[in-house]
């Protein structure tokens, strides 16, 4: 009997161990992002927060154990630059995207929501990927962002759909382009994040009742959800082109917001 198994038959414990890897997350100072650069940092790694504010960690100290960069995604030299400054890194994860209302509705009278948005999250995800992955090594990684209504449209948000599934597309298309490198996408559902004040107090009291009724998980998504599934896609080193619901099940049932 062998007493000895090959390197591709030998079993491995998985492991999401990040100790000594760089991961960047661009729009990771607040909400989903920062859920994401904190799962990365339990897991051992120094983190890398991009997006448009300054905020001083004495004022935010969930953000003291990262390194900041000020970056405005839709500004394509700006992101060229903030990539030449962070240098080499393991793990890129695109969690920015606009989250005011400012994506516009098919019939407004001009087109300037829907190219204002797609500039920002489809080519702004384009443009952080295009000049990190010089920087990533083959056993990196790149993780998208987008959201349950690239699958489910809801009117008056064709932009977001349109928009979210380029960037799934993008995921698919780059993970055959880039590979080894792996590349992915997360689709949150409903996670309890500041973007929710852009409904009133009571409509955004009554989505979150909705959600603990109707989805099976029976609760709020929290930003540490998606973390923990950055952290895993980040330290599988076989998944790529997916995208990965995280969703507490909302994908499953009948239910608007
Ligand atoms: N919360 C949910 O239930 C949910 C569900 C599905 C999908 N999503 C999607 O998940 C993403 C994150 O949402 P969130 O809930 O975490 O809300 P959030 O806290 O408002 O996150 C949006 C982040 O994107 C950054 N950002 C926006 N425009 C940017 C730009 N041009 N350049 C660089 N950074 C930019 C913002 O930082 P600065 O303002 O500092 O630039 C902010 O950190 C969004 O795309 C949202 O549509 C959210």
């Amino acid at each position: 009997m062998a007493t000895h198994q090959n390197e591709l038959t030998k079993p491995r414990s998985p492991s999401y161990d990040l100790t000594g890897k760089r991961v960047v997350v661009v729009g990771g100072k607040t909400g989903i992002g920062l859920g994401i650069a904190q799962a990365a940092h339990a897991a051992g790694a120094s983190v890398t927060v991009a997006s448009r504010r300054s905020a001083h960690s004495a004022d935010h100290p969930d953000l003291a154990p990262f390194e900041q960069i000020r970056l405005d995604i839709g500004d394509e030299e700006a992101v060229r630059g903030a990539f030449d400054a962070i240098g080499a890194l393991d793990h890129l994860v695109v969690a920015a995207g606009p989250t005011d209302g400012s994506w516009g509705t098919f019939m407004d009278d001009d087109m300037r929501g829907v190219r204002s948005y797609a500039n920002s999250k489809f080519l702004g995800s384009w443009a952080c990927v295009r000049y990190a992955t010089p920087r990533l090594p083959p056993d990196g990684s790149i993780t998208f962002l987008t959201g349950g209504i690239a699958a489910r449209p809801k009117v008056g948000m064709t932009s977001v759909t349109s928009t979210f599934a380029a960037v799934e597309a993008l995921g698919r298309s780059l993970a055959l382009e880039l590979g080894p490198i792996r590349v992915n996408t997360i689709r949150p559902g409903f996670i309890d994040t500041d973007f929710w004040t852009i409904l009133s107090e009571a409509d955004a009291a009554a989505v979150r009742e909705k959600v603990r009724a109707r989805f099976p998980a029976r609760r709020l998504g929290q930003p540490g959800d998606v973390g923990h599934a950055a952290v895993f896609l980040m330290t599988n080193p076989y998944v790529t082109g997916t995208v990965l619901d995280v969703t507490g099940g909302e994908h499953l049932v009948d239910w608007a917001f």
